[in-house]
Formats: C-alpha cells, sequence, structure tokens
C-alpha cells in the first residue's frame, strides 16, 4: 500500500484529534487513584518528570514515524526500515503495539461503562440525598452484578466499534472540539469548589509536597507507565494519527501543547478528587472505584448537583470515547493490511475486545478470587502489566527506531526542525529518554 493523501484539515484539528486521544479515563480516573495508591506528590513529581524526559520526546518519535511513512503503523515501520537498509522485521512492533492497545481497550471499556451507569443514575437524581457511605455501598453493589456491568460494557463497545467502522471519527472529533472546553469549565468549576471545602488544605499538601520516603521501585514504574498511558504513547496508537499529520505544522509545538492539556485535566481532577477524600475523612488508596465514590458525593453538596454530574460523566463519556476510537485504530489498521474490509476487521476486534473485557466484568463477582499472576485477578493485571511493562517496551523500541534505526535525515524532515534541534531531540532520546526506560524496567525486574 501506497502513502496516504489524507490529512488533517488543520493543525488545530491535529492537536485535537492527539489530545481527545490523550485525554480520558487516564486523567479523570487513573491518576487520581494511582496518585494515591503510590504515596501522593512523590507519584506525581515523578510522573510529570517522565512527561518531560520520556514524554514528549518519545511521543514526538513516535508521531514523526507515521508522518514520514504515511502508512499505517506496520507499513510504516516496514518502508522506513528498507528505505534505511534496516530489516523490515521492524514491522512487528506495530503488531506489538496492537496487542497492548488490545489489552488495555478491554478494561478500559469495562470502567467506561462504569460512566454509562454513573450518567444514567446521575440524570435520574439517584444520587441526591444519599450520605457518603451509601454512595460507597452503591458503588460496590454496582461491580458486584455482573449483568449490568456486561450490559454498559457491550453498549460502549458497540458505540466505539460504530464509529470506527464507518470511519466517521472525523465527525467525532468536531463534537470534541466543542466538549473538550466544556470538561475543562466543568473540572474548573469543581477546582475552584474544592477550594472552599475543608479538605483543601490537606488535598493540596498530599499532591504537592512530596515524601520522599515514600519513593519505592514500583512508584518509579507506575510513574513511568502512567505517563505514557495518560500521552497515548507506546502503542504506534499516535502513529496512525501521525500518518495524517499535515506537512506544514511544528511537531514539538504540538506535542508540547498536547502534554500541557493532558497533564492539566489530570491535577484538576486530581484537586477536585483529593479535596473529597480528605474532607469525608476517606482513604486515598482506595483504588480503582475513587472517582465514582468522590465526585458524586462532592456533587450532592453544589446546588442543581444532579444535573452537573450528568454532565460531567455525559462530558467524560465523550473523552472516553475519543480516546477508544485511538485505541481501536491500530488493531483495524493491523488486520485491513492482513486483508480484511475495514467493516470486518472492525466486528472481528469488538467481539475479542468484548471477550476479554468479560474477564475483567467478572472480576469483580465470580472470578474476583481467581488470582493469574500473585495475588492479581485478571482486572488487576490487566490495569497495570500492559500499561507499566508493554507501554515503555514498545515506546523504547519506537525511540530506537527513530533516532537509531531510520534514516535521519528523514526523521529530522518529519520532526520539522532545523539542524541544531534536531541534534537536540536524537540526543535527548538517544542519551535520556531511552537509557531512562531500560534502566527503570530493568530496575524492576531485579
Ligand atoms: N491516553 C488515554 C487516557 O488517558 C488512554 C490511551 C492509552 C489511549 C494508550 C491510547 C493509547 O485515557
Amino acid at each position: 500500500m501506497g502513502e496516504t493523501l489524507e490529512r488533517w484539515s488543520t493543525r488545530r484539528a491535529f492537536i485535537l484529534a492527539v489530545t481527545g486521544a490523550a485525554v480520558g479515563l487516564g486523567n479523570i480516573w487513573r491518576f487520581p487513584y494511582m496518585t494515591g495508591e503510590n504515596g501522593g506528590a512523590a507519584f506525581l513529581v515523578l510522573y510529570v518528570a517522565f512527561v518531560i524526559t520520556l514524554g514528549l520526546p518519545v511521543m514526538m518519535a513516535e508521531i514523526l514515524i507515521g508522518r514520514a511513512g504515511r502508512r499505517s503503523p506496520m507499513q510504516s515501520l516496514a518502508h522506513l526500515a528498507r528505505e534505511a537498509g534496516a530489516t523490515p522485521h521492524w514491522r512487528w512492533l506495530g503488531l506489538f503495539g496492537g496487542i497492548t492497545v488490545f489489552f488495555i481497550l478491554s478494561f478500559y471499556s469495562v470502567v467506561a461503562g462504569w460512566s454509562i451507569e454513573y450518567l444514567i443514575d446521575s440524570a435520574n437524581g439517584n444520587f441526591a440525598g444519599l450520605s457518603p457511605q451509601e454512595v460507597g455501598a452503591n458503588f460496590d453493589a454496582f461491580l458486584a452484578d455482573p449483568l449490568r456491568m456486561t450490559f454498559n460494557h457491550t453498549l460502549f463497545l458497540l458505540l466505539t466499534m460504530s464509529v470506527v467502522a464507518a470511519g466517521v471519527s472525523g465527525g467525532l472529533e468536531k463534537l470534541n472540539n466543542l466538549l473538550m472546553p466544556l470538561l475543562y469549565l466543568l473540572l474548573l468549576i469543581l477546582a475552584i469548589y474544592a477550594t472552599t471545602t475543608d479538605g483543601f488544605g490537606a488535598a493540596m499538601a498530599w499532591l504537592f509536597k512530596p515524601d520522599p520516603s515514600a519513593i519505592t521501585g514500583t512508584v518509579v514504574l507506575n510513574a513511568m507507565g502512567h505517563a505514557f498511558f495518560t500521552l497515548a504513547l507506546g502503542a504506534c496508537a499516535l502513529m496512525a494519527y501521525g500518518a495524517y499529520m499535515p506537512e506544514e505544522q511544528s511537531l514539538p509545538r504540538a506535542v508540547v501543547a498536547v502534554a500541557i492539556l493532558d497533564v492539566t485535566v489530570a491535577l484538576l481532577a486530581g484537586i477536585a478528587i483529593f479535596s473529597v477524600v480528605f474532607s469525608q475523612g476517606m482513604d486515598p488508596g482506595e483504588g480503582p472505584g475513587l472517582m465514582f465514590v468522590t465526585l458524586p458525593i462532592a456533587f450532592a453538596q453544589l446546588p442543581g448537583g444532579s444535573l452537573w454530574l450528568s454532565i460531567f460523566f455525559l462530558l467524560l463519556l465523550l473523552a472516553t470515547w475519543t480516546s477508544s476510537i485511538n485505541l481501536t485504530e491500530p488493531m483495524v489498521a493491523t488486520l485491513q493490511d492482513a486483508g480484511l474490509k475495514r467493516g470486518h476487521a472492525t466486528a472481528v476486534i469488538g467481539a475479542l475486545v468484548w471477550a476479554a473485557g468479560m474477564l475483567s466484568v467478572l472480576s469483580f463477582s465470580t472470578m474476583a478470587e481467581v488470582h493469574w499472576i500473585g495475588e492479581m485477578n485478571f482486572f488487576d493485571l490487566v490495569t497495570t502489566v500492559p500499561t507499566d511493562i508493554f507501554l515503555p517496551v514498545g515506546g523504547a523500541l519506537i525511540a530506537i527506531f527513530a533516532a537509531w534505526v531510520m534514516s535521519q535525515e528523514t526523521a529530522q524532515q518529519a520532526l520539522g526542525v532545523d539542524a541544531k534541534g534536531f541534534r537536540l531531540w536524537q540526543s535527548l532520546v538517544r542519551y535520556v529518554s531511552i537509557p531512562l526506560v531500560v534502566i527503570v524496567l530493568i530496575s524492576d525486574l531485579f
């Protein structure tokens, strides 16, 4: 297959598409509970440090490969490898990315289903007047009900797959254009409201006053994995989007803009959520349920709480939707390369992801005590290993490909910077980002 001639219509459209992929459950659901489980500010500092030292340079690497190849990830890798006289086996990196996003999407869709449930519940006013204990008990009862969870998981996947099959994600991006600023606004309101609560001071200290003794090998690994996850990095998903990047756009500038937008969402969500945690005397390390328990409590204090809460879950769902479309794209592209039609490829992937997601659904009821590795049930496993191990490994290989393997002239052109800027990026990737990933992964293994 040859180069694609399609392009995002404007620079803003490209930035929005990548922001749509980046901003999702990772910022609003995963970031707060990971911070809660990993010692608060220590985790936050490490995560931001990884976004700067790894996230930015490797994101440029991933997108520039797509931009230089102008093909699906596997084909771009093979084409650029050949051009540089290297082995076209580099294409298998695209398949590895496909496997990674497969597992990520399988639990992503289940948690997105929780948001559907909460959207409907809040629109019906079901949270009005509930005590914090009752909100918590509600969430536990929901998790213990595999039928309701299955229904929502199925519905979310159908929504995602129908957009992917129709290839109309452009329309969704336009919607996103409007909704993303609204999501910011709502989070901002929540964060401002948080300043008036009793727990605000404790939340700020928890988030921004690092306790160095909280840093362990696992905390470092989790922070690195989360930096990749939140930026949608390391699975060739952004590579797929890079193929449509306009010629004249500055890649470094776009990447910095996306990273700033992405981290801001996480910080706002963190401030809002931890203020509730500390106002209510809850446990910050409560785990994946944290957002679903704290936000209904917070909104209940605001006038018109049920309405705000439903708007919030609607916006969260839309942000999640754009991320899950990005998660699906590399898998569909891979099957299309293998000769399947787009509709068929999407159906096959949808069915497989659905089945894998069912193992996560059941991890809260019938399979809660089925341990796959150590003490981890399926949901524990699938929410950690692909993110903490597969994404960094994929990201390191992507970085090696961009900064060592492919033609450095082509790379410079696709990065769209002058010789000095290119050398800076190249040295950062070669001597900082790649060694850093390798050191963190190896030191965690032993
Ligand atoms: N970045 C998305 C989020 O934060 C998740 C994601 C991971 C999307 C990897 C694409 C690839 O929710």
